[in-house]
């Protein structure tokens, strides 16, 4: 499916527009749905900190920490919307090395429309021309095509590997790296 990733006037303050989607900060009240999308164990098994199942009210807690976080410049977590419905997660993630993680996901009832490239296209965007970052990084389980494909898409180079601990199976698992350059980006 060819995307067209142009972007719109950003909707607001601390907002990110893409063709389709708005990428916002999370509200208090998205902890529902949060845990209701994040919550099936085909999305938190993707991923390395969701946990499973996920405990009521966590997720409130979770966008609680999300003001210091950026005002640290630390975290980044977008809510994605499509028509006015939280659709899936977007961030980056500032890691020990001190580059940003791209993360993604998107609900199960939502998958296969484009929604994660469009998302990720955004943040990556966000990240070399408003945080000025010359390289990001980011990764997927190696039995993640679906991501394996998102990653594709955008350009990403793959890395290295890893082991990476995904709280939802409560193991590590073999975890392939990528980097994103902003001139590679740009290309
Ligand atoms: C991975 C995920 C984010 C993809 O979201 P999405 O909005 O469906 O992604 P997109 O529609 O932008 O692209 C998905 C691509 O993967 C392809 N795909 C889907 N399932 C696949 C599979 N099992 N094997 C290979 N490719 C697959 C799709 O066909 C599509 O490629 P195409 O555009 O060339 O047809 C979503 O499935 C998800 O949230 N999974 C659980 C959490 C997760 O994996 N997060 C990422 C952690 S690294």
């Amino acid at each position: 499916m060819a995307v067209d990733y142009a972007p719109r006037p950003a909707p607001g303050a601390g907002m990110l527009a893409t063709k389709r989607l708005v990428l916002r900060p999370f509200r208090l009240s998205d902890g529902p749905t949060v845990e209701t999308l994040a919550g099936e164990f085909d999305v938190a098994k993707m991923l390395d900190v969701v946990p499973f199942p996920y405990p009521e009210g966590a997720a409130a807690r979770w966008i609680a920490t999300h003001d210091d976080k950026r005002g640290a410049n630390a975290e980044y977590p977008f809510a994605i919307e499509h028509e006015g419905e939280l659709v899936g997660c977007v961030g980056l993630n500032r890691e020990t090395d001190g580059l940003f993680h791209l993360g993604y996901w998107i609900g199960m009832p939502y998958w296969g429309k484009g929604f994660a490239t469009e998302a990720a296209h955004g943040a990556i965007a966000f990240a070399f021309d408003e945080l000025s970052e010359p390289e990001i990084k980011s990764g997927h389980y190696a039995d993640n095509h679906a991501s394996g494909r998102v990653m594709t898409k955008l350009g990403f180079r793959y890395a290295k590997e890893s082991m990476r601990f995904s709280k939802a199976r409560g193991h590590a698992v073999r975890f392939l790296d990528t980097r994103m350059e902003r001139e590679r980006f740009r290309r």
